[in-house]
């Protein structure tokens, strides 16, 4: 495995850590899917639905098109929130990643780069409106190419952004993730944050299959 270093984001890195990032958060999609599936009203509907069909109707063809049409429906519903939240993200603070986190002494974007190559990326900046006192740093848009995992890479990010809010004078980091993503969770949590809220995950037209989890950790003042 290629060593990696950590580096502030340029702007030659824009395309590449848009598309990390979207790809990292896409694959949320299929553990929801998977975790949908599990659901006993999945169940239910996917034998009940098509199995009804059958015995009205006697075609198996059909009772198989609807199985197939109730499972489309499914995956676009747990696909809907990540792709909601990636298109955000890809056209707010992801759009302009200079004007968000490079030009604001409160906030950073960071790379990670192996081989040349930008292969994970984390940033920074003030927490706002996040059921914290005012002068927490927000860690966002953490994620690792797939086949560069498992290599410490992004317990690396992490650790710069606790060092970044230590040097910056915050009162500590907090970070929100999906109750589903528990390698993310695990990470965090061996790291030293706390959970200290969850909230359902709600938006219009979505499934409430997984919840927000709030992290937060918290630096001691030096005196
Ligand atoms: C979550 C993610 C960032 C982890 O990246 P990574 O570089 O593979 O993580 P690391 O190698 O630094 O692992 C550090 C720790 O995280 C935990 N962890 C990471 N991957 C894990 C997995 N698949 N299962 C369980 N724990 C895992 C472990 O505690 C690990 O420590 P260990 O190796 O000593 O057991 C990566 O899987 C990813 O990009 N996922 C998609 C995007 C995402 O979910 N981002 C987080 C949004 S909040």
């Amino acid at each position: 495995m290629a060593p990696f270093q950590i580096r502030r984001y340029q702007d030659q890195d824009w395309s590449t850590v848009r598309a990390i990032f979207a790809k990292g958060m896409i694959q949320l999609a299929v553990v929801n899917f998977r975790h949908l599936l599990k659901q006993p009203g999945t169940f239910l509907l996917l034998l009940g639905g098509p199995g009804a069909l059958y015995l009205f109707s006697g075609s198996s063809l059909l009772s198989l098109l609807a199985l197939l049409g109730l499972l489309a429906i499914l995956w676009l519903a747990a696909r809907h929130p990540f792709s909601h939240y990636i298109n955000h993200a890809l056209h707010t603070d992801m759009w302009d990643i200079r004007a968000s986190y490079v030009n604001d002494r409160g906030s950073c974007f960071w790379v990670a780069e192996s081989g040349g190559q930008v292969v994970g990326l984390v940033c920074a900046r003030p927490a706002q409106g996040m059921l914290v006192g005012p002068n927490y740093a927000e860690l966002l848009r953490l994620s690792v190419r797939p086949e560069h995992r498992g290599q410490g890479i992004a317990k690396t990010l992490t650790q710069t952004v606790l060092q970044f809010a230590r040097e910056k004078g915050y009162d500590g980091v907090i970070l929100v993730t999906a109750s589903l993503n528990y390698p993310a969770r695990r990470l965090y949590e061996s790291l030293g944050f706390w959970k200290f809220h969850e909230a359902p995950y709600s938006p219009k037209w979505s499934l409430k299959t997984f919840s927000l989890i709030y992290y937060r950790y918290d630096l001691p003042h030096s005196s």
